[in-house]
């Protein structure tokens, strides 16, 4: 019975809806705003092949009734508003009509792969700021990315490649952008040096075949969940590849190619490596036989061990910064005759002395997937030192793993155990040809034990010191203390 009553209800219903809307057709409906931006958007259209727009009009019949039915056409539930366009490769030329801008519920537009051309309508980024994905690329568009766009916070992923867009890079403030496509365009100029600053959470950005020039700046450091920087085929001056790109942690794929760039070998580096990959059998040979190539260049500077030169002035400055109370929580008092005592000790091998890199966290390695060949980047500690201390500066960064939640936290017991440690020095003195004999092989791994040491209060002394003055969010404090307590913990038997 219920069942019935309510078949009832609904076929009167329905009569009464269709009356209802024949009337309000009948009698000339009120366009909405909508609907009007979109029956301009599609007067300004010269080519419609596929005749795609043809059921863009307010006819009578009431299957029309609703631009939400339109071809392209997707609307809310909740407000009944025009929320995605979405004309992507159906042939259309034409301008971009300004009332566009007035789809202020706008999410999502999708015009890529036709044949729009002239400017980009400013308006277009005024009115809306819901607007989340932008996907205007493989068209004819020319002049500059209206400045609106900046302002746009909701924005996540805008795609404009393949027109002929001119003018610099825009300034974001304070966006929501992850991906960030302006490839294949005329733009030019040097690019901002606060780039980043605006674009705190961009993932992808791609720049290439463009203009661009000036110096490849260093501009990328707070760009900090960068995984794809593309800006190949560009007009940057000769000149190194920025240092500040080895501080991407999350960098996966960097594209530098045909630009004047002198180091060419860089075009082929698309990666950093993971922690996982230093354990890598493979990998890890590779890194070896870079290492000892690495040392054997010739830079300028006085062929000495560095270190304990450095260190002394880091615990200077330690001391003038820290509170009394990390001064005695630290044992800085203490420091200078350790230091003393530890170089005295060290110095009584022989030792090779080579350019070391002095950083060689896996974040500072790059390679290449197809040809193997491997990069160190980030120069910012190079010098010369004992390559032993490389060697263990290497394999002390085994126990890190920057890219958990505390990446502060050092986990020693991923230490390489002795057979790795052979087996990577025996790659590294082998790589020049000549095989080492085991007691070579051994000499220098004890060697590089006891320069661990040394490693240990160098990034304890500088983790002291960046938890003064550094403000990025990692615990550096604890990382020192991590440092400092392994310095102590290994002293007695490594100095047995
Ligand atoms: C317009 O055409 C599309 C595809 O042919 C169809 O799905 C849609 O219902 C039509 N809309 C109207 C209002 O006739
Ligand atoms: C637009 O439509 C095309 C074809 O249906 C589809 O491949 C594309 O993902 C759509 N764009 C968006 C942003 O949903
Ligand atoms: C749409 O936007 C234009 C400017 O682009 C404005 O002049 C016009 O009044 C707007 N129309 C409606 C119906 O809101
Ligand atoms: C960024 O936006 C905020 C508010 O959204 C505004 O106060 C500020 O002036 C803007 N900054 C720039 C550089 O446009
Ligand atoms: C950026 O936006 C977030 C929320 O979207 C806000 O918490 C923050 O204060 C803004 N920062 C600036 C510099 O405008
Ligand atoms: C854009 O650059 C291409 C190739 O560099 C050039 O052929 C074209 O004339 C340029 N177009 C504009 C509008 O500047
Ligand atoms: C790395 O770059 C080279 C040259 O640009 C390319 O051939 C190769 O496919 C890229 N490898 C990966 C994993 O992206």
């Amino acid at each position: 019975m219920a069942k019935l009553y309510s078949w009832l209800f609904i076929l009167s219903a329905s009569i009464y809806y269709y009356f209802f809307t024949c009337l309000a057709v009948s009698s000339k409906k009120n366009l909405t705003t909508d609907e009007f931006s979109l029956l301009a958007f599609k007067s300004s259209i010269t080519l419609d092949p596929y005749h795609i727009l043809s059921n863009w009009s307010i006819s009578t019949s009431a299957s029309s009734f609703s631009s939400c039915n339109w071809v392209g056409v997707t609307c809310d539930e909740h407000h009944g508003r025009v929320n995605a366009l979405n004309l992507s490769n159906m042939g259309l030329e034409g301008n971009i009509s300004p009332q566009l801008g007035n789809l202020s519920f706008l999410v999502v537009l999708d015009l890529h792969g036709n044949s729009f051309h002239g400017e980009l309508p400013h308006e277009l980024f005024q009115l809306h700021n819901r607007l989340k994905m932008l996907d205007l690329s493989n068209n004819d568009f020319v002049g500059e990315i209206p400045k609106g766009i900046g302002d746009l916070t909701q924005l996540r992923f805008v795609n404009l490649q393949y027109n002929m867009l001119t003018g610099n890079i825009l300034m974001f403030n304070n966006s929501s952008l992850q991906y960030l496509y302006l490839g294949y365009n005329n733009m030019t100029g040097i690019l901002p040096t606060n780039i980043c600053l605006g674009l705190p959470n961009l993932r992808s950005l791609y720049l290439y075949a463009n203009d661009f020039s000036g110096m490849m700046p260093n501009v990328w450091r707070d760009c900090k969940e960068l995984e794809e920087l593309e800006l190949s085929k560009n007009n940057f001056d000769k000149g190194r590849i920025p240092a500040d790109i080895g501080k991407l942690t999350k960098l996966q794929s960097l594209y530098l190619a045909k630009n004047n760039l002198e180091a060419s070998r860089i075009t082929e580096c698309n990666h950093t490596l993971s922690a996982s990959d230093l354990r890598d059998p493979e990998i890890s040979s590779l890194i070896a036989s870079k290492m000892k190539e690495f040392h054997n260049l010739h830079m300028p500077g006085a062929k000495k061990a560095q270190i304990w030169q450095r260190m002394r002035k880091w615990l200077n400055h330690a001391k003038s910064l820290c509170s009394q109370k990390d001064i005695i929580n630290f044992g800085l008092d203490n420091l200078d005759a350790e230091l003393s005592m530890l170089r005295a000790l060290l110095s009584e091998e022989y030792q090779e002395i080579g350019f070391c890199h002095n950083d060689l966290q896996y974040g500072n390695i790059m390679m290449d997937e197809e040809t193997r060949s491997i990069t160190l980047i980030d120069y910012e500690y190079s010098s010369y030192n004992p390559v032993a201390y490389d060697l263990a500066n290497h394999f002390c960064e085994m126990a890190a793993n920057y890219h958990t939640d505390t990446p502060h936290v050092l986990d020693y017991s991923k230490y390489p155990d002795l057979e790795e440690r052979r087996r990577f020095i025996y790659t590294y003195l082998s790589s020049e040809g000549e095989k080492p004999s085991g007691a070579q092989v051994d000499q220098l791994a004890n060697l590089v034990e006891k320069y661990t040491l040394a490693n240990h209060l160098f990034w304890g002394l500088w983790g002291l010191i960046s938890s003064y003055v550094n403000t990025i969010d990692f615990d550096y404090k604890e990382y020192s203390r991590q440092r400092f307590k392994q310095y102590h913990l290994k002293k007695p038997t490594l100095l047995a």
